[in-house]
């Protein structure tokens, strides 16, 4: 049930019934990357300050505020997920190989496998511009009592649990789901609480907004520059508004909000694209398609892409379904 001022914590376990495997389970892990958003928020927030504070000497005897930002996100993420014993496995971006988790569970009786991309749109930290945490949640295909193995990372889209991100923006967010509609939580900071403030998220049918890297146009497929015409073209409710953050989570969120599409096609240099099928389209995807928009690869389902590498990379489009059906319609005749 939704219910305004509700805090992330108490709508994740009322919510904890209707989740098919109600174990509790999944609400602690959920919790978990609720923790790690915050602390990863807190050192977001002074990234500017991190040279400042440096040279006072005052603070860094660790050597941690020095530390990339994505390399901090991606240790405090894998850190506070391990802790809380549930998760059996973790991949990420800043990883190479998947990390199994057997220090705490020795036995390997936990189920939950997570994949990160711990800082999205790390490019954007030095000079002030919103950046973002997304995540992916699968059960484990291999036998509980066994280590995990690569099959258990490689599963289809269509099979994840739960995902989401986080938006370190001008406010905090953290946008989530469980496969029963997308809820949006905002970080009251003087509190350090996530309020329900976004419930039930829906993309528009249709909208006005398309975001390309288009410096890439001469790179493009034909079928995207096609649709990238017919996005400038003055007809009905075109041209439409190009916006284009360069963090997908960023890009994605303000989409899902004012109804829009995001591309990152395949091109001449980058044949299969730029981003990760794994850590960043799929758990989108499903955020997506949960909000009642659409993620393709300009071709295929992006949550039926059968993948065979941890950090595969796939063209994605998504957005309002409307928008991404267009923009499919422009690559088939143009094949
Ligand atoms: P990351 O910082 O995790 O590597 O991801 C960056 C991604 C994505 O967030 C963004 O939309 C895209 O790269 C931007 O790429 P271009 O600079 O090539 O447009
Ligand atoms: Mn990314
Ligand atoms: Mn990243």
């Amino acid at each position: 049930m939704i219910k305004k001022n509700q805090t992330l914590g108490e709508f994740i376990i009322g919510n904890q019934a209707s989740f098919k495997y109600s174990s509790g389970e999944l609400s602690s892990l959920l919790n978990s990357i609720r923790l790690a958003a915050k602390v990863v928020n807190h050192e977001v927030n002074k990234a500017g300050l991190v040279d400042i504070i440096g040279a006072a000497g005052d603070v860094n005897i660790q050597g941690e505020n020095q530390q990339k930002l994505d390399v901090y996100a991606n240790d405090k993420f894998i850190q506070t997920l391990t802790n809380r014993n549930i998760v059996c496995g973790i991949a990420s971006e800043e990883e190479d190989d998947f990390i199994s988790i057997n220090s705490i569970d020795e036995n390997h009786q936990n189920k939950y496998i997570v994949l990160i991309d711990p800082l999205d749109g790390s490019s954007n930290i030095d000079v002030n511009v919103s950046v973002g945490t997304i995540f992916s949640i699968y059960r484990r295909v291999t036998p509980v009592g066994t280590p995990v193995t690569l099959e258990d990372f490689l599963q289809k889209g269509n099979q994840q649990v739960a995902a989401g991100y986080v938006v370190y923006g001008t406010s905090t967010m953290l946008v989530y789901t469980t496969g029963d509609g997308v809820n949006g939580f905002t970080l009251n900071p003087a509190i350090g609480s996530f309020y329900l403030s976004h419930p039930n998220m829906e993309f528009p049918e249709s909208g006005t907004i398309y975001s390309v890297n288009e410096g890439n146009y001469i790179h493009f497929p034909q079928g995207i520059k096609n649709y990238i015409k017919y996005c400038q073209k003055e007809e009905d409710d075109r041209p439409y508004t190009s916006r284009y953050i360069g963090s997908l989570v960023s890009d994605f969120h303000r989409n899902m909000i004012k109804g829009g599409i995001y591309l990152y096609p395949k091109s001449s240099l980058n044949s299969n694209g730029k981003l990760r099928l794994l850590y960043e389209c799929n758990p989108m995807a499903f955020i997506a398609e949960q909000a009642n928009g659409k993620a393709s690869d300009g071709f295929t389902r992006i949550l039926d892409i059968q993948p065979t590498e941890l950090h595969e990379r796939v063209p994605f489009i998504c957005g309002s379904r409307n928008m991404v059906e267009t923009c499919e319609s422009f690559l088939r005749n143009a094949q």
